[in-house]
């Protein structure tokens, strides 16, 4: 271990080195996990792993979260990863093999079942036994249009009244595919619709209680994301997003949706990864993956 590093964790809650933190991943990734804190606050779950240098820089993290997962009908506690990152000047030192190891170990005694993560160097945990999980897309026909639907209202997730709306929901959401996807999170979904906020549609149901989240690219609808104590049939979310679909595209598995039919075509951009029994299970039938829930 490189000399004058100290190994530090639980930073989070010290403002000076939660800086120290955010400065790594902006340098690193060119993102800001600051509005995270403001929006809903930091996920109360995370464990973050990392080292210090004297001047009180964070030069390296890996950061653990609790992420229940819907995995064929059963609830799963897997542990996520994220914001995994080492300084240039301090790379090829061994300093992220012995945080993954620490975090991937405080996972295990903590009684986390599987894991999970995101990632573009698949070879980093291959090692650890993480195998790739193929996702997909969900394409079909647009069911037939329902006369006399309420129209539903815009949300934003930089309006506190929405965003109270959306707490209350995501305290309440029944899993958006019984196949596989992400519970809870209310702090990842909203930091998502924060980061998302220009180019997806966050449409109040109030009819069915439901927030969705979407895009629309001409006749083509994009379902990206539901939170509702019960998940309305497509063809009710269709009207209530103003009608005139030809086609839909979930990025979710349509087992909730009263949708027969749809066609699971490969989605090449994400590179998600889980531990080996977890990603058997996940790759034994298509499933998909929602940007609400990236991480
Ligand atoms: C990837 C990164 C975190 C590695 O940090 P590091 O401290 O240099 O890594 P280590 O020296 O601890 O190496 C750990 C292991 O990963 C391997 N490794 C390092 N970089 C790798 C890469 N890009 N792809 C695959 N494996 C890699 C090493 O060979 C080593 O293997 P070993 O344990 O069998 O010897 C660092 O290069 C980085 O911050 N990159 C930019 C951000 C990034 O890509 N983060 C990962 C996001 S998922």
């Amino acid at each position: 271990m490189a000399e004058g590093l100290s190994f530090r964790q639980d930073y989070l809650v010290d403002p000076a080195a939660f800086e120290a933190l955010a400065a790594l991943l902006q340098d690193t990734f060119g993102i800001d996990i600051r509005p995270a804190l403001t929006l809903a606050g930091m996920d109360r779950t995370t464990v973050p792993f990392g080292y210090f240098d004297e001047d009180g820089r964070c030069v390296a993290n890996f950061s653990m979260f609790s992420m229940p997962l819907m995995v064929d009908g059963e609830r799963v506690m897997a542990a996520g990863y994220q914001s995994g990152a080492v300084r240039p000047e301090h790379r090829g030192n061994g300093l992220y093999r012995d945080l993954m190891r620490r975090a991937f170990a405080h996972a295990r005694a903590t009684g986390h079942a599987a894991d999970i993560l995101i990632t573009d160097k698949p070879g980093l945990y291959e090692p650890y036994g993480f195998r790739q999980v193929r996702t997909f897309g969900f394409r079909g026909k647009a069911p037939a249009a329902q006369p006399g639907a309420v129209p539903g209202r815009g949300v934003s997730p930089e309006n506190a009244d929405d965003v109270a709306l959306m707490v209350g929901l995501l305290a309440r959401r029944e899993p958006v595919s019984q196949r596989f996807s992400v519970m809870d999170m209310r702090e990842l979904f909203l930091l998502n619709a924060l980061w998302q906020k220009d180019d997806t549609r966050l449409t109040h149901l109030p009819a069915h209680d439901a927030v969705v989240a979407w895009k629309r690219d001409g006749a083509r609808l994009e379902l990206l994301d539901i939170i509702a104590p019960s998940i309305p049939p497509l063809a009710a979310i269709c009207a209530g997003l103003g009608g005139g679909f030809a086609e839909v595209e979930s990025r979710f598995g349509p087992d909730q949706l009263d949708w027969p039919g749809a066609e699971a075509i490969a989605d090449n951009h994400l590179h998600l990864m889980a531990s080996g029994p977890l990603a058997d299970r996940l790759n034994a039938g298509p499933v998909g993956f929602t940007t609400l829930s990236d991480f």
